[in-house]
């Protein structure tokens, strides 16, 4: 073998891996939602991997009325909690849900993760951004 085929199998496998790794990374990190990870550290292991809750436990939240319909709830009920029992999809819940600590940076990712991947129709047209979460915990809290 000739002294400049050493040289680039010696440079062209590692410029490859180098692409390949770079790729991977920059692949990866514009799939992941930020709000997914917020839900997965959050919210998953009572609602579910998929919001499909726990039986007779906890609520399930995929595509529920709540979401449907009450949506600008959600941020109030997330930093407060919900002691009362609630009736969803044809049954009773009566465990406490208890308040969850989230930025309202956090918080939006975290809408915006469930308006995409937990309703059929998604319910805002936006993305949602922390002014709008103030502006409704605000809104809850008259
Ligand atoms: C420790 C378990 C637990 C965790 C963690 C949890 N929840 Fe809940 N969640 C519940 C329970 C239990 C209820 C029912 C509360 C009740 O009956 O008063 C509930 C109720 C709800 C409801 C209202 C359901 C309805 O249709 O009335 C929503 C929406 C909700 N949770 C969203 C979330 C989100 C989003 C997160 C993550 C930020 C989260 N929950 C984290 C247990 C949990």
């Amino acid at each position: 073998m000739s002294k400049q085929w050493l040289t680039k199998l010696m440079i062209v496998p590692p410029v490859l891996a180098l692409l390949f790794f770079l790729y991977m990374t920059f692949v990866n990190s514009s799939y992941e939602h930020p709000g997914r990870i917020i839900y997965y550290s959050k919210c998953a292991s009572c609602h579910g991997d998929h919001g499909e809750g726990t039986q007779n436990l906890v609520p399930p939240i995929y595509n529920t009325s709540t979401l449907k319909n009450s949506f600008e709830t959600l941020p109030s009920l997330i930093r407060n909690g919900l002691k009362d029992s609630v009736f969803v999809e044809g049954k009773w819940y009566n465990q406490p849900m208890y308040p969850i600590q989230l930025s309202s940076v956090e918080m939006a990712n975290l809408l915006n993760f469930m308006n995409d991947s937990f309703l059929v129709e998604k319910k805002v047209d936006f993305v949602i951004n922390s002014a709008w979460v103030e502006t409704q915990i605000s809104k809850m809290s008259k």
